[in-house]
């Protein structure tokens, strides 16, 4: 039986505690052939040299490019009061190496994707890069294996409807929900099952070296967050390495087939993904798979290991 090709992923960020943890399991478990970065949870400044840290860390030889500071169309929002002002709170971290290798994420996606048929695109924060270089080459949509993305859900985060990434530029992913291709959506449903517990945090803090120690202390602020915003987490929700395990270890999910839009008019759901759960016969054919749950312990087993790799 002929191995199965390597999984090669670019992925597209906005670091972010989460995304930070999507970029070791990513560079352990994939091909990583680049990191693009966007505005999000910090602006693109910050994302940018965010992402280059946690590379510098990993010690890994993979390309970082700027994106879009901005939304399509929506005013520029952030997420200081989940990820503090550097997006990165929480943590003793090094400078960075260096500046990114272009500000032209959107033209690496586009020459990378056409140059490696079959890669997957990944994004972990708002898709205005993604809608981007899918509205500047729409060839893209046959080349590429498919999009595993963080965001969206069956209810929100910023508001009662919409999660962050999506809410933060509804008409980019609007773009991507309807490009046609084969389509991931780890949102809230399943991302909220993924929880950074205090007894999984103590397994990264005993790992060696510079990168388990500020990956603790990030693991440790974002829980704190979270702890003190819900009523009821035992830990921070580790959304963005979902995106990237549903394409390294499917098995360790539960997915539905369902037709997904985004509401970009709702005064009350804009930024909404509509998850069509009807039970019609004539309800439209479905565009996504849903992930629903997580086996969260093997999850976790899975950082863990990625991060123990880097720390040697
Ligand atoms: O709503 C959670 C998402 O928003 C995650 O990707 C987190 O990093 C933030 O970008
Ligand atoms: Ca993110």
């Amino acid at each position: 039986m002929t191995a199965a090709p390597p999984l090669s992923i670019i992925l597209d960020c906005d670091p972010g505690h989460d995304d930070a943890i999507a970029m070791v399991v990513a560079a352990r478990h994939a091909n990583l052939l680049g990191i693009t970065t966007v505005a999000g949870n910090a602006p693109l400044e910050r994302t940018t040299r965010n992402a280059i840290i946690v590379r510098d860390l990993l010690g890994i030889d993979v390309p970082v490019h700027s994106g879009a500071n901005r939304p399509l169309v929506a005013p520029p929002q952030h997420a200081s009061y989940v990820h503090g002002e550097s997006g990165m709170d929480g943590a003793d971290l090094p400078e960075p190496s260096g500046p990114p290798a272009s500000t032209d994420a959107v033209g690496f996606i586009i020459e990378t994707c056409r140059a490696h048929e079959g890669a997957w695109l990944v994004p972990t924060g708002p898709l205005t890069n993604i809608a981007l270089a899918l509205r500047a080459a729409p060839d893209l949509a046959d080349r590429i294996a498919g999009i595993s993305l963080m965001g969206g859900g069956s209810f929100g985060n910023r508001t009662a409807a919409a999660e962050f990434n999506i809410w933060c530029d509804p008409e980019a992913a609007a773009i991507v929900f309807e490009y046609g291709g084969t389509l991931i959506q780890a949102g809230l449903d399943v991302t909220h099952r993924f929880q950074a517990t205090t007894e999984r945090i103590e397994r990264v803090r005993v790992l060696p070296g510079r990168l388990a120690a500020v990956l603790t202390d990030l693991f440790v602020f974002f829980s704190n967050t979270y702890v003190s915003r819900h009523d009821d987490m035992e830990g921070a929700a580790v959304h963005d390495p979902c995106a990237v395990m549903a394409l390294t270890h499917p098995h360790l999910f539960t997915t539905q087939r369902r037709h997904v839009s985004v509401e970009i008019h709702g005064t009350k759901t804009r930024g909404m993904t509509v998850i069509d759960e009807r039970r019609l016969r004539e309800r439209p054919g479905p565009n996504c798979t849903v992930l629903t749950d997580v086996d969260a312990s093997a999850g976790f087993h899975v950082i863990t290991e990625s991060i123990a790799h880097f720390s040697q």
